[in-house]
């Protein structure tokens, strides 16, 4: 196991881990499982009409928010492509010690496992109407194409990653989002919200799930 992650087991029962190195974890220590389910599936998924449903993440790491997205898509019959970047994917012994399938439904484990075992840079089916394609790649510098419908921006925070959440970086997401598309993210610092609206989004303000006062939604004007 990389010996600067730790994993921790949030207030909800679901593990989340922790970076020595960047000094963050990344989910809430109040929930992993809770915050993820409330800031991308019901502020983000379950809020977007598209279909299909082209997502794209920022940050896979765990697949925490991939194996959430599947199980809830399963209950229904759009069509989701499920696009995520990471820069440093993490080893198979760190994902299988993680409880995150006893949190996503009777086909958790099934779901998690197609999801962890997909190859890396292919489109991979993972249910009927999921498909996933990881990318292993570094959001910052490395070109990135396609269009979007919603965006999951689940980087390290900005206190911790700065340089991700610039307006830059916002730039080649707002390239990235179809007019109308929808961007969700937990942060709703000054910063990130005056980024947004400078690369076009006209951005909501939404309170946050326990531990977090405000979250962020934001559409692609
Ligand atoms: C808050 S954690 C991720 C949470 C993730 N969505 C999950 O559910 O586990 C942030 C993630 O962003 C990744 N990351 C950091 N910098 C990146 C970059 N430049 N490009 C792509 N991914 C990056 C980290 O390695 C980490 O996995």
């Amino acid at each position: 196991m990389n010996k600067s992650l730790q994993i921790v087991t949030s207030l909800d029962g679901s593990h989340t881990l922790y970076s020595s190195e960047i000094n963050d974890h990344y989910h809430s220590i109040y929930g992993a499982v809770q915050e993820s389910e409330y800031i991308f599936i019901k502020n983000g998924f379950d809020i977007c009409t598209a279909n299909p449903v082209h997502i794209f993440e920022v940050g896979f790491g765990t697949g925490l928010n991939a194996l959430l997205t599947a199980a809830k898509n399963l209950e229904e019959t759009r069509e989701v492509l499920y696009t995520s970047v990471e820069k440093y994917p993490l080893g198979e012994n760190i994902i299988r010690a993680l409880n995150h399938h006893q949190y996503a439904g009777p086909e958790g484990e099934k779901l998690s496992g197609l999801i962890h075992s997909a190859e890396t840079g292919k489109m991979s089916v993972i249910s009927k109407n999921f498909k996933l394609m990881k990318i292993h790649s570094d959001f910052i510098n490395d070109y990135i194409t396609g269009s979007f419908d919603l965006i999951y921006f689940d980087a390290f925070g900005p206190d911790k990653q700065p340089e991700i959440w610039s307006s830059g970086v916002f730039e080649k997401i707002s390239a990235l989002t179809k007019s109308g598309g929808i961007l969700v993210t937990y942060s709703a610092k000054g910063d990130v919200k005056r980024n947004l609206r400078a690369v076009g989004f006209d951005v909501k303000i939404l309170s946050g799930p326990p531990g977090k006062r405000h979250i962020i939604r934001a559409y692609k004007i």
